[in-house]
């Protein structure tokens, strides 16, 4: 089955607690602020740090081309809280009836239940909407809190991948979680 992606803009989700939304330019001074942070670099592939706001540019520029191809692989979430982005929820790869999900949100907000409700908002976008049928994550293997916030929204895991990536000079092994439907 294909995802439902031609001409398709992604929509606006509001919770009473965030609200997800495409990112907008002027999110750029906020994101600088929130993910240049260590602990959220160090569990993401290509997230630099420090993160300058020439980098937020940048990546703004690719999500915004990203939206504008024929074909969408590619959909970009910013979760906000009290109007402010203080995170970002994507899918990417996305082929047929599969994407791949990735996610991040302010240290300021961990540890109260937020990625958990965001990633079964995202869930629930991606098999109803979408008509998805697998979402699939890596996950370095130090990082126990985004294995656990999928294991709460009933991924499974698949497998570890030995050496799967190289950030910086280092080759790092990557657990594999997959939800389907
Ligand atoms: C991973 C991340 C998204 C979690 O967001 P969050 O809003 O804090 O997540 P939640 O509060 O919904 O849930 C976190 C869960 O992890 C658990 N947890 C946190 N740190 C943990 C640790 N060191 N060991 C075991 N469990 C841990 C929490 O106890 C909670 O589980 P519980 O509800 O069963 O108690 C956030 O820490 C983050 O953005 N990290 C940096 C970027 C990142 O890692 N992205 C994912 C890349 S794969």
């Amino acid at each position: 089955m294909n995802a439902n992606l031609t001409s398709r803009k992604p929509p606006v989700i509001k919770t009473r607690c965030f609200t997800l939304r495409p990112f907008r330019n002027s999110d750029a001074p906020s994101i600088v602020s929130h993910i240049n942070d260590r602990m959220i670099a160090r569990n993401l592939l290509t997230v630099p740090y420090p993160y300058t706001v020439k980098d937020a540019h940048e990546w703004l520029r690719r999500v915004h081309n990203a939206a504008r191809r024929k074909t969408v692989t590619w959909i970009n979430f910013a979760i906000v809280i009290d109007g402010k982005a203080v995170g970002g929820i994507g899918i990417f790869r996305i082929s047929g009836h599969k994407a791949e999900i990735g996610y991040w949100i302010s240290r300021a907000y961990w540890g109260k239940g937020l990625m958990t409700r965001i990633i079964a908002e995202m869930v629930k976008f991606c098999f109803r909407e979408l008509g998805l049928r697998r979402i699939y994550a890596f996950v370095f293997t130090h990082n126990k809190a985004s294995m656990r916030v999928l294991e709460k929204n009933g991924f499974k895991l698949e497998g570890k991948l030995i050496k799967n990536v190289r950030k910086g000079d280092k080759l790092l092994d990557e657990y594999l979680f997959a939800k389907t439907r």
